[in-house]
């Protein structure tokens, strides 16, 4: 089928005939390969040697390889948002779980709610290196936005938990978050009558655990970043990137290499990574952190969690070497706003971040490589991070509590 379609004659028609063809991917690749292979064996019209041909297939093979490398991952605007079937989204659980995220109730001592750690103004996430705490304890990670956390595949920076239902309740239980006993928060929550309407009317119950989590996941699934200038520009509306930012992009998806992780909708790609980013000196430093350290540490089976001076990360989930100090690579919308940066909060701004990345990221990792940028480059880099990613204001203000 192939030979009769497409027999290429001449170089250029060999190279022409995988892009016309209106295959992508792989499949560009191998009838690439197949091509290459015939036009090797027997040519009879004699216009492409064999020795013209190995050097072509040599050529191809690495540009298409560099080609692979610079695009293996790509941005898409915004899709509609994943909703599991056991948990449909409706106006009234929405609402629920809004009075829930930012109720007080929540805490043990009722000084946090999830609002604490997870500011609206601050794109749901708190402005601190390493995040807030349940009084008198301390933290130890940089508290992630919440914006297009529905996306996420993984949740946490090391991804020990899959989907938001599960995820609402380890805050509430976590001894240096909001400390709560869960079968005291439910008897709380069935002593206030407004709650006991809404639960009846959108779970037909009475308040649980579970269903206060349900809640929660249904609010924050509407938490999306929308109609950024990135959107716009992927939606085809040229002029929605300024010529800064435009070149920006171009060093995000080209020379920058970062849309390697940072693609797709999310701009992340759902994996993990060990950049050996440095640690925050407070794991060691704070007797406070230290303790939250070895305390995370022995919960996940760590055997010398009492030596425990650094993030394991994704190791302490999986105890898989290649996992040592691999985080999740986080979302890039709203960027601007979720200073500090990384899973500790190590970098004050985004040109710390930048600087980072260009130096070829933390001593001796195996994942990044020096990018050689200039002063310019990485002004229109931090140009794009800054306007691109940043959608339209979701006005979301605290609601009446009852
Ligand atoms: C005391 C501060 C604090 C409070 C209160 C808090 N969080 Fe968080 N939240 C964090 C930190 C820190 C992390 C990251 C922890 C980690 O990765 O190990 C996090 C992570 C998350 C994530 C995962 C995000 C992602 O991208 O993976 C979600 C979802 C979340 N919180 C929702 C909530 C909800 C819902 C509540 C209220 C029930 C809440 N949080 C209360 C600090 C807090
Ligand atoms: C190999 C995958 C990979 C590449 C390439 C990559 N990143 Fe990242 N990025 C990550 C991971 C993983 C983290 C989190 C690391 C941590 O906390 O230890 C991260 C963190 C970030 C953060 C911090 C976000 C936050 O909320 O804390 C920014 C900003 C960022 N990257 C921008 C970039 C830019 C700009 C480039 C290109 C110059 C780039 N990244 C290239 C994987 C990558």
């Amino acid at each position: 089928m192939l030979r009769n379609r497409c027999r290429p004659k001449t170089m250029s028609s060999l190279i022409l005939v995988p892009i016309r063809s209106g295959l992508r991917g792989c499949d560009r690749f191998f009838l690439l390969k197949e091509l290459l292979l015939n036009c090797g064996q027997k040519n009879r019209s004699g216009i492409i040697s064999g020795l013209a041909c190995r050097y072509v297939i040599v050529v191809v093979i690495s540009v298409v390889l560099s080609v692979a490398n610079v695009f293996a991952g790509h941005l898409e605007p915004f899709k509609s948002v994943p909703v599991p079937k056991a948990n449909p989204q409706t106006a009234e659980k929405i609402e629920l779980g809004k009075k829930l995220f930012f109720d007080r109730r929540l805490s043990g001592d009722g000084t946090m709610s999830c609002a604490t750690c997870h500011m609206p103004e601050l794109a749901f996430s708190d402005g601190q290196d390493i995040s807030l705490s349940y009084p008198t304890t301390r933290n130890w990670r940089n508290s992630p936005t919440l914006i297009n956390v529905a996306f996420q595949r993984y949740l946490f920076w090391d991804g020990r938990v899959e989907t938001l239902e599960d995820q609402a309740l380890f805050p509430m239980m976590s001894a240096f978050e909001m400390n709560k006993n869960l079968d005291y928060l439910e008897e709380q929550i069935r002593q206030v009558p407004e709650y006991v309407a809404a639960f009846k009317k959108v779970f037909n119950r009475e308040p649980d655990r579970e269903r206060i989590a349900m809640a929660l996941a249904a609010f924050e699934r509407t938490l999306i970043s929308v109609n950024s200038p990135l959107d716009r520009f992927l939606k085809g509306d040229e002029k929605a990137l300024s010529d800064d930012v435009g070149k920006g992009m171009d060093i995000f998806k080209g020379k920058g290499r970062c849309v390697q992780c940072h693609g797709g909708v999310n701009l992340g790609d759902n994996k993990f990574y060990a950049l050996n980013v440095p640690e925050n000196a407070a794991l060691e430093n704070d007797p406070r952190v230290t303790a939250t350290v070895r305390f995370v540490g022995k919960v996940y089976h760590y055997k010398d969690y009492r030596s425990l001076k650094e993030d394991p990360g994704r190791y302490l989930i999986t105890k898989n070497k290649k996992d040592w100090k691999a985080f999740r690579t986080p979302t890039l919308r709203e960027v601007s706003r979720t200073a500090p940066y990384m899973h500790n909060g190590v970098f004050n701004t985004l040109e710390e971040v930048i600087d980072f990345f260009d130096a070829g990221g933390g001593q001796g990792n195996h994942v990044l490589k020096p990018l050689g940028l200039s002063a310019d480059e990485k002004r229109c880099l931090k140009a794009f991070l800054v306007e691109a990613l940043a959608g339209e204001e979701l006005g979301i203000k605290v609601p009446d509590l009852p």
